[in-house]
């Protein structure tokens, strides 16, 4: 009987993720089915693969996790948690999974709200406390939100037609640690914003057309130290990511980078990860000797 219950409810859920692909986040539904499989099952349907030929599928979960870690080795417990166009929600629901107290996602697009809530609903996992809003950043101060203690603007940035006051409107509800992550334009000098026009069209692009990328850290920190931030740790800047995308068409030779940034409020947030890279550097010195 229960084998016969397991069965079916397995394959309303397998359905039901295919009906509301495309996906970009690989998120647990249960232990055993995940949202990839809307990857296995669109590989023979050419009317699928073409609604997901822009958006990407990848799979950051087990990294974010483990960044959050470094960062806060007691867990998430007690934090509020706020994710700047979520998505499918993934960010969220793995903060709840290290014991957020809260978690608020939003996005402009319902197709992504609607994957979020399918999620919220049918996943096996902690989901107390967890939201999401179909909203358009620009429209984050009308809801009167409580400050979160950390925010992830992810993806986001570099989709918006004026991104100093988007940042800033996160940045203003957030009281310790914001996680920026970006494309960039690598072939300026760094201190600059570039123009773009992008698709508006594209479901993981933004809705105005007119859009900004930074040229690398510099420009991010400063902006973020005007809004409130006082320290910064760098994990990553790719001044070459190869290929331009398809959903951003610029006026010149183009080198897209990518790099993620975290910023506190709260001193000292960052020593452990700042002292993991000087061991890091210390053992690869003593293995070059
Ligand atoms: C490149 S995706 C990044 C998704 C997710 N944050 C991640 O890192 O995987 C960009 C997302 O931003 C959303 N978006 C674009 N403009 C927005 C806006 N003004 N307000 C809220 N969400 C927006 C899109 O719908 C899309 O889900």
């Amino acid at each position: 009987m229960s084998t016969t219950i397991s069965t079916s409810t397995t394959a309303r859920l397998e359905e039901k993720i295919v009906e509301l692909g495309p996906w970009h986040l690989n998120v647990q539904v249960t232990p055993e089915i995940g949202t990839s499989i809307y990857r296995d099952a669109i590989k023979n349907d050419p009317q699928h693969a073409e609604a997901s030929s822009n958006v990407a599928f990848v799979d950051p979960g087990d990294k974010f996790k483990k960044l959050m870690q470094k960062i806060y080795p007691n867990g998430l417990k007690d934090k509020r948690f706020l994710d700047c166009a979520c998505n499918c929600g993934g960010y969220s629901f793995w903060a709840k999974e290290l014991g957020a107290s809260e978690c608020f996602g939003f996005d402009v697009r319902e197709h992504w709200i609607n994957q979020a809530n399918f999620l919220l609903e049918n996943r096996t996992f902690p989901n107390e406390n967890v939201n999401f809003a179909v909203q358009d950043l620009y429209d984050l101060q009308k809801q009167n939100l409580k400050p979160f203690d950390i925010t992830l603007f992810k993806g986001i940035f570099y989709h918006l037609p004026d991104p100093v006051s988007g940042l800033k409107l996160a940045a203003d509800l957030t009281t310790e640690l914001l996680y920026l992550d970006t494309a960039t334009r690598s072939n300026f000098d760094d201190g600059a914003l570039v123009i773009a026009n992008e698709n508006k069209n594209a479901l993981m692009s933004g809705m105005y057309n007119l859009n900004w990328f930074p040229t690398g850290p510099k420009v991010l920190m400063n902006i973020l130290q005007w809004a409130g931030f006082q320290e910064f740790h760098l994990l990553f800047w790719r001044k070459d990511t190869h290929g331009n995308s398809s959903r951003t068409k610029v006026n010149q030779n183009v080198r897209n980078g990518r790099l993620a940034l975290l910023a506190s409020k709260k001193p000292g947030l960052f020593d452990g990860l700042e002292k993991e890279r000087s061991d890091r550097r210390e053992l690869k010195l003593q293995q070059k000797d």
